[in-house]
C-alpha cells in the first residue's frame, strides 16, 4: 500500500500538558499515544489484509473485517475531532460560542444553557462506551445531538459532526475515576468554540 493511502495518528494542537487541569497530561498522553493511535494501527491493518487478499485472491470474512475496519476508522476519525475541538482555557478555550453557532443554538434550544443541559445528558446517559455529538442537518438548517455508540453506531451518516466529547473510560479514568459528572463539567473549559464555530460555517457552506 502506498504510504500515504494510510491513517496516520495527527499531532495535538497544543502541549500535551495545555488542557490542566481538567485534563492532565499523563490522561491525554495515554489517550492519544496509546488509544488513538490503537485505532490508526487497526484501520491501516485491516486495509492491509484487505489489499493482500485482494492480490492472493484470497478469501475473507467480510461481515467480521468490515464491522472491525468501521470501528478502527471512526474511533481514528472522532478522536481526531475531539482533539481539535478543545483547546488550553487560557488560549481559547471554554467560554461560549460567538457568531452565526449562538445565533444558531439560542435557536435550536432556547438558551445556551439548555444546549449544556442536554449534551450533558446525553453524554450521561451513554451506556458504556460511547461519544455524545452535537451534528448538524443542512437540509433543515437544524442542530442535532447524538450519542454515538462505540464509535460508528447511532451516527448521522451524513451530517457533518461539529463538536464531540470522548465518553469512553480511557478518556476520563485517570483524572475523574467514576466521577463521571465531573469531566463533563471540565470540559465545558476547554472546548474550542472557535473550532465548533469554523465547522458549523464550513457545514452550512456545503
Ligand atoms: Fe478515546
Amino acid at each position: 500500500m502506498e504510504q500515504d493511502k494510510k491513517y496516520t495518528l495527527p499531532l495535538l494542537p497544543y502541549d500535551y500538558k495545555a488542557l490542566a487541569p481538567y485534563m492532565s497530561e499523563e490522561q491525554i498522553r495515554i489517550h492519544h499515544d496509546k488509544h488513538h493511535l490503537s485505532y490508526v494501527k487497526g484501520a491501516n491493518l485491516i486495509l492491509e489484509k484487505l489489499e493482500n487478499a485482494r492480490k492472493r485472491g484470497e478469501e475473507l470474512d467480510m461481515g467480521a473485517i468490515l464491522k472491525k475496519l468501521s470501528f478502527n476508522v471512526g474511533g481514528n476519525s472522532l478522536h481526531s475531532l475531539f482533539w481539535q475541538n478543545m483547546a488550553p482555557a487560557n488560549n481559547g478555550g471554554g467560554g461560549e460560542p460567538t457568531n452565526m453557532l449562538m445565533q444558531k443554538i439560542n435557536e435550536e434550544f432556547q438558551s445556551f444553557n439548555r444546549f449544556k443541559k442536554e449534551f450533558t445528558e446525553s453524554t450521561m446517559s451513554i451506556e458504556g462506551s460511547g461519544w455524545s455529538a452535537l451534528s448538524y442537518d443542512k437540509e433543515l438548517d437544524r442542530l442535532l445531538i447524538t450519542h454515538i455508540q462505540i464509535h460508528n453506531k447511532n451516527i448521522y451518516p451524513t451530517f457533518p459532526i461539529l463538536m464531540v466529547l470522548d465518553f469512553w473510560e480511557h478518556a476520563y479514568y485517570i483524572d475523574y475515576k467514576s466521577e463521571k459528572a465531573k469531566f463533563i463539567e471540565a470540559f465545558w473549559n476547554i472546548v474550542n468554540w472557535e473550532e465548533v464555530n469554523r465547522r458549523f460555517e464550513k457545514a452550512r457552506s456545503l
